[in-house]
């Protein structure tokens, strides 16, 4: 009798999954955050620690392109980041650095600007050791690169040029390491000239398809989601999130388990959800929550 009622629970339970919009296949369970925005977020090692991340993006190399660099993380004090940087990688969770970001420090009007940039990047955070280029972080070695470029005009055409240089230094089974190419843009698609010419190129492994924030993209990210998804069937796409309700476009964590991971999971390049940032999802615990629907 017992069993029997057991079974009809069981079987009830699996009716439900069936019909379910949330029974969408392609969980992938990854989660990237973006952490570099607020000083008072906490360290990177404890975001890395906290288990809810499968990548950290550092925000943002914001001056380049006409001979300066300068990165900005909101005042963490930069001293023990490399070794926080090795701690991640060491309990599996990559660290990659994002350039551009809401400032307008930065740009890329020629192939040489292009070229330098790349060869600062690669001294500055991965296996380069150019005399004179300072390593903020030491010997540790970043992951990867993303391009979150809010700001840009038809004349800054060659982030195409950097794509492909980063991606020579993509080295998979020899002495370094593979680089996780990244694009962090707005929904709208297709997106700005300067960008697209660089993803064009085929090459890039992730892009993070921001969904907040923008009105146009608020309500119809379905529609751009799928040409996105199409358009670079080699890339895997992870939905843009922010974990901040206070924030335009906020997602309430019942809505992304009914709507938006169900449909972004219906792509068969659907990558995960991209979460902005550690310093609201550290106070709304967002993550905790939604990176079971991921
Ligand atoms: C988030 O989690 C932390 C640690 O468990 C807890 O102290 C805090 O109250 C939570 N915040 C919210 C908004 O639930």
């Amino acid at each position: 009798m017992a069993r029997a009622a057991t079974l009809l629970v069981l079987a009830a339970i699996v009716g439900a999954a069936l019909v379910s919009p949330a029974a969408a296949t392609g969980k992938t369970g990854q989660v990237t955050v973006f952490w570099g925005r607020n000083k008072d977020e906490g360290s990177l090692r404890e975001a890395c620690d906290s288990g809810l991340y499968t990548m950290v993006i550092m925000s943002f190399l914001n001056v380049y392109g006409h001979g300066k660099y300068n990165l900005d993380l909101s005042g963490h004090p930069i001293a023990g980041i490399g070794d926080d940087i090795k701690h991640c990688q060491y309990i599996g969770v990559p660290v990659s650095l994002s350039i551009g970001g809401f400032g307008t420090g930065y740009s890329l009007t020629s192939k040489q600007a292009a070229l330098d940039l790349f060869d600062h990047l690669w001294n500055a955070y991965f296996g380069g050791s150019k005399p004179g280029v300072h390593r903020p972080f030491g010997d540790a070695w970043l992951d990867g690169v993303d391009l979150f470029l809010e700001h840009g005009t038809p004349a800054d055409r060659y982030y195409d040029v950097l794509a492909l240089e980063l991606a020579k230094h993509n080295i998979r089974g020899g002495p370094g390491k593979p680089l996780h190419l990244t694009a962090t843009p707005r929904c709208t698609f297709p997106p700005a000239g300067y960008l697209k010419k660089a993803l064009d190129t085929g090459i890039f492994e992730r892009v993070h398809v921001r969904i907040y924030d923008d009105g146009n993209c608020e309500a119809y990210w379905q529609l751009a989601w799928d040409k996105w998804t199409k358009a670079y069937p080699a890339t895997k796409f992870y939905v843009g999130m922010t974990a901040s309700e206070m924030t335009h476009g906020w997602i309430h964590p019942k809505n992304v388990y009914y709507d938006t991971a169900p449909f972004s999971q219906k792509a068969e390049n659907y990558g995960g959800f991209m979460i902005w940032d550690r310093y609201y999802d550290k106070q709304s615990n967002y993550t905790s929550i939604v990176k079971y629907y991921a």
